[in-house]
């Protein structure tokens, strides 16, 4: 979590940083703050709120000369979100101040040390010792340099972090450093960048080198150069980046979640075609062979929040293709599970970020343990698809809004070529039923496009039910994978409680709490338990719930049962969660709307979760 931009060149820095910042206040937006080298003095101006508070305060970053700086919009970890926490923090003796995106782990153990030291401290984070440490280590040792503080303190601190440094006395370089929290530096043209992301700058320079683990970056305006942890020089790729700064802005759209939303019918397209050749798959693997697959007798598929609901339709999908027995488990239990896992495991790791630390760790442990690791990812270079084996990208480009829906689409649009992928190397998916799904997932855009065009009907719906207190979301097999993500991405941006639930679970105690006027959404798109549903549907309605139902258009039963119902397009079942997702990102995009929240912004929630 957390966003951090660094600049040095001839420009005044503070404007450009603030406006940098903006692009990054998805990574986190409880305080920001900003440290300015001018002259050999580090000013540091910081609030609790949202980043145009600290706008207001500088004046855009005007009031604050200094060509030098470093910026920061924060996700509190280690104390309360205020103005003292925020970030830049300064050393002691002000020598150092430093911005931290991750968690110091032995920041007690640090603190001790400091303390001895003669350092007190003036905020609850972690971050400020860090601060301290490299200035202590700079302050004994001044002729090695801060490279060589900088060094030593990384030898020091447990956890994950990325830094952005800067020292009063070298009012010319900007230092930058990271193990498991993202960083990049940007190269321009008389001046260099750092940053959390690649959006924030976008606006000054598409080139982009991607720091990997204990790299250590030294930027002056005419210069770049990059160390590993040894203090050896590394050559390292420039990345030129090819998508535009405006596939990160609104596109004329209210929300970029409504944007991300409307953009679903490319992403499956570009996500999918280069895939896909001759009525044959190439996933483009390396390293996992056919052999691997061929030999594979457990799948783990691990992910966090909207990343694991993909997992649980794709479980279906490749048990039913390829008969392996597939186990989601949730990144953070995963790594703790003591899981059972042999050379003829095959871990899928699925995000979006590629950043999400506990699915980082999950994938190391899955590693660890012998396991082929494949990942699902969207950011490409990210630490997760560097980690990993093979890696698919999803192709579904820069993600802003923190409810995920693009990239949950092209994460499942990816799940359906890889389940029929291995199922035709276990020989379980012959030609030509692979000629006929792949036909189908060909059709998909169109009628994802069909069905957005309709969501006037949806809004019509959310206004009906967007006052509702608790609302239930039930289906049974791929549905119930799918009312889950239903009712994270209503709960996510309307604050409205909601749970999703097996409708078969339900009265086995959930249904106590259905009463006149609940809202229930029962998914009744799995055609072979469609009677059933119905049955369930008519249950909760005899305790007065009213049933907004999602179903194919021509389902018997569906609409005499239900008090509403959103329709999908009738079409190969094989791809109908991709259909089957949109009016509930829509419903729960409309019912958010209604209630005006701040639906791309989220209260407490971030959109990449870089601690544990
Ligand atoms: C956060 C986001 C979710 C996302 C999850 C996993 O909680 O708010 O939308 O599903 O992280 O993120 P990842 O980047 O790993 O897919």
């Amino acid at each position: 979590m957390c966003g951090i931009v660094g600049y040095i060149g001839p420009k005044q820095a503070a404007p450009l940083i603030l406006e940098a910042l903006e692009k990054l206040e998805y990574r986190g937006y409880d305080s920001s703050g900003i440290a300015i080298a001018d002259g050999n003095k580090l000013g540091v101006v910081k609030a609790k709120g949202r980043l145009s508070v600290l706008e207001e305060m500088t004046d855009c970053g005007r009031a604050l000369p200094g060509c030098l700086g470093i910026g920061h919009t924060r996700w509190a970890t280690h104390g309360e979100p205020n103005d003292v926490n925020a970030h830049p923090h300064l050393s002691q003796h002000g020598e150092v101040a430093l911005v931290h995106n991750g968690i110091v782990e032995n920041y007690i153990e640090l603190r001790d040390f400091l303390t001895e030291q003669g350092y007190s401290f003036m905020s609850e984070t972690d971050t400020e010792i860090a601060a301290n440490l490299v200035e202590h280590l700079y302050r004994s040792n001044r002729e090695d340099g801060p490279e060589a503080a900088i060094r030593e303190a990384l030898s020091l601190i447990s956890g994950a972090f990325a830094l952005g440094i800067i020292f009063a006395d070298h009012p010319d370089t900007l230092y930058a450093v990271r193990k498991d929290s993202p960083l990049i530096v940007g190269v321009g043209k008389g001046e260099n960048f750092i940053a959390s992301d690649v959006p924030a700058i976008l606006k000054h320079t598409r080139q982009v080198i991607r720091l990997d683990e204990y790299d250590m970056a030294v930027l002056t305006a005419g210069s770049v150069k990059i160390y590993n942890r040894y203090g050896e020089e590394l050559h390292k790729n420039i990345e030129h980046i090819q998508w535009d700064a405006d596939a990160a802005e609104k596109g004329g759209y209210p929300h970029f979640m409504l944007k991300e939303i409307m953009e679903q019918p490319d992403v499956i397209r570009s996500t999918v075609r280069p895939r896909v050749r001759d009525g044959r798959i190439d996933l483009g693997l390396s390293h996992i062979s056919p052999d691997d697959i061929m030999a594979c007798d457990r799948i783990f598929i691990v992910a966090c929040g909207s990343a694991s609901y993909v997992g649980q339709v794709a479980k279906h999908y490749i048990e039913r293709y390829t008969r392996i027995p597939v186990t989601v488990e949730l990144a953070s239990e995963f790594r703790y599970s003591n899981p059972i896992v042999t050379d003829r495991t095959i871990a899928i790791v699925i995000s979006q970020s590629g950043e999400t630390i506990d699915t980082l760790f999950a994938l190391r442990e899955a590693k660890s343990r012998g396991a082929h690791v494949l990942s699902i990812v969207n950011v490409v270079g990210s630490t997760i698809a560097n980690e990993s084996e093979d890696v698919i990208y999803t192709w579904a480009g820069p993600e802003i809004a923190v409810a995920t829906t693009k990239a949950y689409s092209a994460q499942l649009s990816v799940c359906y070529l890889l389940a029929l992928y291995m199922g035709h190397c276990r020989h379980m998916v012959s030609d030509s039923e692979l000629k006929d799904f792949l036909n189908a997932i060909e059709e998909l855009p169109g009628l994802m496009r069909s069905l957005l065009e309709k969501s006037d009907y949806i809004k019509y719906l959310a206004s009906l039910h967007f006052s509702c207190r608790n609302i239930y979301f039930i289906g049974r097999n791929i549905d119930h994978a799918l009312a889950l993500e239903g009712s994270l991405k209503l709960k996510e941006i309307s604050y409205i409680f909601s749970e999703a639930y097996p409708a078969g679970e339900l009265k086995h105690g959930t249904i106590s709490l259905i009463e006149p006027g609940s809202l229930v959404v029962a998914l009744c798109t799995y055609s072979p338990l469609t009677e059933k549903m119905i049955s369930n549907m008519r249950e909760v309605k005899a305790r007065g719930a009213v049933v907004l139902a999602l179903a194919t258009e021509g389902t018997p039963g569906v609409e005499e049962t239900a008090d509403q119902v959103m329709w999908i397009p009738k079409t190969d079942p094989f791809v109908l969660p991709s259909l089957a997702i949109l009016p509930l990102q829509l419903f729960a995009y409309y019912v958010a709307l209604l209630k005006g929240c701040d639906i791309d912004k989220p209260r407490n929630l971030a959109k990449s979760v870089t601690v544990e």
